[in-house]
C-alpha cells in the first residue's frame, strides 16, 4: 500500500471511530457538564494515543532506512536495509540499496586507480631517487675520496668527515628508495619482503615476531602488494602510535581456502582515535581485491589489523619455497 493511502487510511480509522462513538454512547451538551468534558478529554487521548502508534508502526521502515542512509559508509561495504512490505518505501528501500551498490562499485573502482596512479609515481620518484640523486652522491663520493687522497693532512680530515657525511645520505637514499618501491616484494617475493619489513621496524624499543605458514596459496600480485603495504602500514602505526613492546606479524591459511594476515601489538590500543588517511587507505586497498579488513582491539588489549583474502586472488598451487 503507498505511504499516501497508509495514513490516510490510519487517520480515517481513527476518526471513524471517534464520531460513532459520538453518534452512540456519547452526548455533550452546551454548556458542557463535567462529566462529558472529563469523557471528551480521555476519548481525545485515546485518539491522539492510537493515531501516535499507528503512525510509528506505519513509518518504522521510513525510519530505518533514514538510519541506514545516515550511517552508509562506503569504506565498510556490503550493509544493507532489509526491505519490508510493498509500496513506495519498499521502492525506495530498493533503490537506496540498488545506489549504494553502484556507489560502492564506483568508490572501488575509482580508489584502484588512485592507487595504482600512486603506486606508479611512488615507483618513478624512487627510480629517479635511486638513478639521479644516488649516482651523483656515489660520484660525489669518489671525487672526495680522490681529493682527499691528494690533500695536505689538515685538510683531509675535514674531506674525510665530508665523505661519511655523503655517504650517510646515500644510505638513507636508498632507504627511502627502498620504502617508496617495495623492490623486495618483486625480487624475493612477499614473505622475505614482510620478514625484511619486520626487521625494519625492530629497535631496541619495540620487538617485531613473523610467523608464516610455510606453503601458503600463492598470491597475484596486486593482492601481494595489498598485503605489504597493509602490513606497512600496520606496523608504521604500531611504532608511531601505540607505545608497544611486541608487534607479532601472522601470515596463516584461512580455514575456509584463502589467506591471512593480523598484525597484533601490546600497545595503548586505539582509543577511539579518529581514522585517519593511513587507516582509511588499508581499507581502500582492501576494497580493492575484494579482501576483508578489520581493525581493532586485540584479544588481551593493543590493536590488530586483521586482512582476510579468500577466493580469486590465491591460485591453489603453493609458492615454490624458492622464490
Ligand atoms: N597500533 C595503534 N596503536 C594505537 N593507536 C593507533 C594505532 N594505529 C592507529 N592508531 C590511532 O589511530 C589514528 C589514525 O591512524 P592513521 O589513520 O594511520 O593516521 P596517522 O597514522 O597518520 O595518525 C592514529 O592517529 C592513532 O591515534
Ligand atoms: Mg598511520
Amino acid at each position: 500500500m503507498s505511504l499516501y493511502w497508509r495514513i490516510f487510511l490510519l487517520n480515517a480509522a481513527v476518526l471513524i471511530v471517534a464520531v460513532l462513538l459520538l453518534l452512540g454512547p456519547v452526548t455533550v451538551s452546551t454548556p458542557v457538564l463535567l462529566g462529558e468534558a472529563l469523557v471528551l478529554i480521555a476519548g481525545l487521548a485515546a485518539m491522539l494515543i492510537a493515531n501516535a502508534v499507528l503512525l510509528r508502526i506505519g513509518l518504522a521502515p521510513l525510519q530505518r532506512l533514514t538510519r541506514a542512509m545516515a550511517t552508509a559508509d562506503l569504506l565498510q561495504p556490503g550493509h544493507r536495509t532489509t526491505v519490508t512490505g510493498t509500496g513506495e518505501i519498499a521502492e525506495l528501500t530498493k533503490t537506496f540499496n540498488a545506489m549504494l551498490g553502484r556507489l560502492e562499485a564506483e568508490r572501488a573502482a575509482s580508489s584502484g586507480r588512485v592507487l595504482s596512479a600512486q603506486e606508479a609515481e611512488r615507483r618513478r620518484i624512487a627510480q629517479e631517487l635511486h638513478d639521479e640523486v644516488g649516482q651523483t652522491l656515489t660520484a660525489v663520493l669518489l671525487q672526495l675520496k680522490h681529493a682527499a687522497d691528494h690533500a695536505p693532512v689538515p685538510v683531509r680530515e675535514d674531506l674525510h668527515q665530508a665523505q661519511e657525511t655523503t655517504r650517510a645520505s646515500l644510505d638513507e637514499i636508498r632507504r627511502i628508495a627502498r620504502r617508496l618501491r617495495p623492490g623486495v616484494l618483486e625480487e624475493l617475493g612477499l614473505h622475505s619482503a614482510l620478514r625484511a619489513l619486520a626487521a625494519e621496524f625492530t629497535t631496541s624499543r619495540l620487538s617485531v615476531s613473523t610467523h608464516i605458514t610455510p606453503g601458503l596459496p600463492h598470491l597475484d600480485p596486486a593482492t601481494e602488494l595489498v598485503f605489504y603495504r597493509i602490513a606497512q602500514e600496520a606496523l608504521t602505526n604500531t611504532a608511531r602510535h601505540s607505545g608497544a613492546r611486541a608487534v607479532e606479524l601472522h601470515m596463516r591459511a584461512l580455514p575456509g581456502g584463502g589467506v591471512g594476515l593480523l598484525v597484533r601489538d601490546n600497545g595503548q590500543g586505539l582509543r577511539s582515535a579518529p581514522e585517519g588517511a593511513g587507516l582509511r587507505g588499508m581499507r581502500e586497498r582492501a576494497l580493492l581485491i575484494g579482501a576483508e579488513l578489520q581493525i581493532g582491539a586485540g584479544p588481551s588489549g593493543g590493536t590488530q589489523v586483521r586482512l582476510n583474502v579468500t577466493g580469486s586472488t590465491t591460485e591453489d598451487h603453493p609458492r615454490e619455497s624458492a622464490r
